[in-house]
């Protein structure tokens, strides 16, 4: 698995989607559960431009290669919501994008500032934060596009094949320049290693979790994994990482959905309730209303008037 910097910003384009037959989004039915995981992916993928923030003020963004992917690597993340947006709005799900995504962020709260805060002190304080990170990304892209693999398989739905497939497709580019960067940082650097070893232990989370609650994230994992093939998808993701210099048999995804399983167990309802009811709908939250985040700051009012007379 080889990547050049070079080539793919001279191919980083939005993705491709001529020829998808999206009149045909209505001909195949979706399981709640398929619904579920095409909110989240979406929410998650619409959270990339906030999680670049989190990454331009780390140690790491003094590297011009990292930057250069990050600006292509942004740009196609972005059409990745925008196309599962659009998938699930011909579905018949009704919501407005940019309100979804303004709700999502206004329900980070303070914790996203904390987070943002720590990240950029904690990079400047240890010399190979970089390693850490390029393997988190790693697995974050092997993750989602193990997902999105196995929504394909469980929802066996036509056009949303189609669509994931070539979201795939970028997103095993993306795959190839964290794991490679990662294995140049780690190789001949045993401190390196150690570092990322004991924080991948200790404060790795599952892609997604901190916009979604833990029982979201079950709720995903247990939906596309708890069972042999998946269960086998996430060992094998798992043995992939451990590729990496360092990280020889770390469990990380496989670990995620034994912690799902060990709390569904102690509460059955635990996660499938999610699905059962429906509950991927964001509401606006109470406090911070988005209009105090966003330019949209009135809807029907003296402000949306004058907007229509300039
Ligand atoms: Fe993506
Ligand atoms: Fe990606």
């Amino acid at each position: 698995m080889s990547f050049s910097i070079e080539r793919y910003k001279e191919e980083s384009k939005k993705l491709d989607t001529a020829g998808i037959d999206w009149e045909a989004v209505t001909s195949s039915p979706l399981s709640n559960g398929d619904l579920f995981c095409l909110h989240y992916m979406m929410d998650i993928e619409n959270h990339v431009p906030l999680y670049l923030s989190h990454l331009l003020v780390t140690r790491a963004c003094m590297d011009p290669i990292l930057t250069a992917f990050l600006a292509c690597w942004n740009y196609e993340e972005l059409w990745h919501g925008e196309n599962i947006g659009k998938f699930l709005n011909l579905y018949g799900i009704e919501f407005d994008t940019q309100d979804r995504i303004a709700n999502v962020r206004a329900h980070l709260g303070v914790q996203n500032s904390v987070s943002l805060m720590s990240t950029m002190v904690g990079s400047w304080l240890l010399k190979d934060f970089s390693a850490v990170y390029l393997t988190i990304g790693a697995i974050n892209e092997l993750s989602t596009l193990t997902g999105y693999g196995a929504l394909i398989r469980k929802a066996g739905h036509p056009v949303l094949r189609d669509l994931l497939g070539r979201i795939i497709k970028d997103e095993r580019r993306h795959f190839a320049f964290y794991f490679n960067s990662a294995k140049e940082w780690l190789t001949d650097n045993e401190k390196a290693q150690r570092v990322d070893r004991w924080m991948l232990d200790r404060v790795w989370v599952p892609v997604g979790q901190g916009v979604k609650t833990q029982e979201q994230v079950d709720a995903l994992a247990l939906y596309l994994f708890d069972d042999e093939q998946g269960e086998e998808e996430l060992l094998a993701l798992d043995e992939k990482i451990g590729k990496l210099p360092g990280l020889a048999g770390i469990k990380l995804m496989s670990k995620a959905l034994y912690a799902a399983r060990d709390r569904r167990g102690r509460n059955p309802d635990w996660a499938s309730r999610l699905i059962d009811h429906e509950e991927w709908a964001v509401a606006p939250p109470k406090k911070s209303p988005i209009g105090e985040l966003t330019t949209r700051r009135a809807r029907g009012g003296d402000s949306a008037d004058a907007l229509e007379v300039m």
